[in-house]
Order: C-alpha cells, then sequence, then structure tokens
C-alpha cells in the first residue's frame, strides 16, 4: 500500500494518514524518510503516541541519539534524554538540565549547529498544551536557497559561518545577566559552510539564528548578509504553521529546516516529548572554491 500524503503547504510540509500499527511496523519508513526530505516536515494527526512508542518509530527512521541517563533522588524521575526522550519545557522542575536554555526556541533555528554532523530529524509530539499560543513554525531552508538568483547563490557558495550559543540566545534574552552571558560564550563555536551540498544532490541555507558573523566579512556586511538571508528564508511562503492537536506527531529535517515555538502563555505548563536521530552527513560545502562568476 503507498503512503497517503496530502500537501499542507506549496513548498514545505505534508501531512500522512497513517494508523498507529502500520506506523510502528516500520513498514513505511522508507517511504515517511523520503517524503520527510523532500517535503522538509511531516505530520500525522491522531497518532497518540506513549514515550516507548515515540521511541520505537524513531528507531525505525534513523539512529535515536540517547541523552545521558539520570535518576532523580526518589532514584526513579526520568531527566532530559532519558532513553533517548527530551522533555521540552521551560518549566526548570520538569527539564532541570535544559530548560534554561529552551528559551531560544522562540526564534528561528536548527538544533545542533555547534556540532560537525547536526541531527538529521527529530520526532516531536505534544504532552501537554499551553493554553493559548505555542504552535510550531517550520521553514525550508532548501526552498529558500532553490529560490534565489544564481548570482546570488554563487556569492553565497564560498561563504563560511560561524555558530556561537550567544548568537542563539541572547536575541532571545536581551536582559540577561553578565553571568548567563559567560555561561553561553563559554560553549564551543563552530563554523560552516553556508550553502550544504547534501548527499542527495540538493542544496539548502544552513541557516540559523546561532549564525553569529560570516567569516572575513566586514561585520556590517556580515550582519546585513544573514539578517536578509532570514527574512529571506522565512517568508511566507516557506513556512508551515502547525497548530497543534492532543495526539498529534510531527517529524521534520533538521538539515534543511529551521523550526520554531510561537509565543505562549507564562508559566505555561506546555510540554512536549522530542526523539531525535543522529545526523548521517556532515555539514559539507563545494567541493571546491566557486570562482565568481565573469
Ligand atoms: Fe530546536
Amino acid at each position: 500500500m503507498p503512503l497517503t500524503s496530502i500537501e499542507l503547504t506549496p513548498r514545505i510540509g505534508s501531512e500522512i494518514k497513517l494508523g498507529k500499527a502500520d506506523l510502528l511496523t516500520g513498514q513505511y519508513a522508507p517511504n515517511i524518510r523520503a517524503l520527510l526530505v523532500e517535503r522538509g516536515a511531516i505530520v500525522l494527526r491522531g497518532a497518540h503516541l506513549s514515550d516507548q512508542e515515540l521511541r520505537d518509530v524513531a528507531r525505525t527512521l534513523g539512529d535515536l541519539r540517547l541523552g545521558a541517563v539520570k535518576r532523580g533522588a526518589d532514584g526513579a524521575t526520568l531527566h532530559e534524554g532519558e532513553e533517548g526522550v527530551l522533555k521540552v519545557s521551560l518549566d526548570e522542575k520538569v527539564n532541570p538540565d535544559y530548560a534554561r536554555f529552551l528559551f531560544g526556541n522562540h526564534l528561528w533555528h536548527m538544533d545542533g549547529t555547534y556540532e560537525e554532523t547536526p541531527p538529521f530529524a527529530s520526532l516531536f509530539m505534544p504532552y501537554r498544551l499551553s493554553r493559548e499560543g505555542g504552535d510550531t513554525m517550520f521553514a525550508s531552508n532548501y526552498a529558500a536557497y532553490d529560490d534565489l538568483p544564481d548570482d546570488e547563490k554563487h556569492r553565497l557558495e564560498n561563504l563560511t559561518v560561524v555558530h556561537t550559543m550567544e548568537a542563539a540566545l541572547f536575541p532571545a534574552k536581551r536582559n540577561c545577566s553578565l553571568e548567563e552571558f559567560a555561561v553561553w560564550q563559554s560553549y564551543p563555536n563552530r563554523s560552516h559552510p553556508l550553502v550544504w551540498h547534501h548527499k542527495s544532490g540538493r542544496k539548502s541555507l544552513v541557516l540559523s539564528t546561532s549564525a553569529a558573523y560570516v567569516e572575513g566579512m566586514h561585520a556590517a556586511e556580515s550582519h546585513d548578509l544573514l539578517q536578509r538571508l532570514m527574512v529571506h528564508a522565512t517568508q511566507d511562503k516557506y513556512t508551515y504553521r502547525h497548530k497543534w492537536q492532543p495526539g498529534d506527531l510531527a517529524i521534520w529535517d533538521n538539515t534543511g529546516v529551521m523550526h520554531r515555538a510561537m509565543p505562549f502563555e507564562e508559566n505555561s505548563v506546555r510540554e512536549f516529548h522530542r526523539c531525535t536521530l543522529n545526523g548521517e552527513e556532515a555539514i559539507t560545502g563545494a567541493d571546491q572554491p566557486v570562482a565568481e562568476p565573469v
């Protein structure tokens, strides 16, 4: 049986129609992976997966990232990343290790830009929804690249961008303390080509709020370029906005898609559970430096 899907927008996002039992067998995994790379984001309504089922589905699609196993004082409390399920919450009681970084989720970003090989994909499901707001948005860095004029594509090929934690977080918390800023700065930076030449043959922009500056470019020019590309890449025509319902499952291709959480009420109980699939290819630019067009 072919996988049934409908396009949610012309350039990004498809909804698949699949029963939970069929999803769990893994028989559709190759189709789902192919659709994921083609469409950037996939949603399935009414999946109602448990944590274990989320892990099981993730394992049909790739190499599940296992977080550090930690136990609370009672010996049984599950913390972030245990057995591959990350609890995404701004409540430090829910996620003691990572909640203090997750406010950055409100800005457009790719996950793992500090790694040589960022995660391939994430699976995301609501555990507790916010009272209001809290949609998740996805933006296609493939489509944004494809639509650039040829001379600009050519110019971007030679550029390398430095990604930093403080670039990712400071715009989301400009009233941070000096101590907080110092913690962000203590994380290693990572340089990546601005244009990713995927093994699939596709290309995408490696764009994220973590993009601090273009190596070797004047600071003002670098700032303007990265800002302009971010505005370009997040136009409505490249984005899909998902309004969550209980039981939903969303999967996105983190290598070619940015995501963000839209605002929700303060002190919200909002909690999502996420499985991450390890990356399968490092970010690779053009094989050779690309000559300027004559
Ligand atoms: Fe994220």
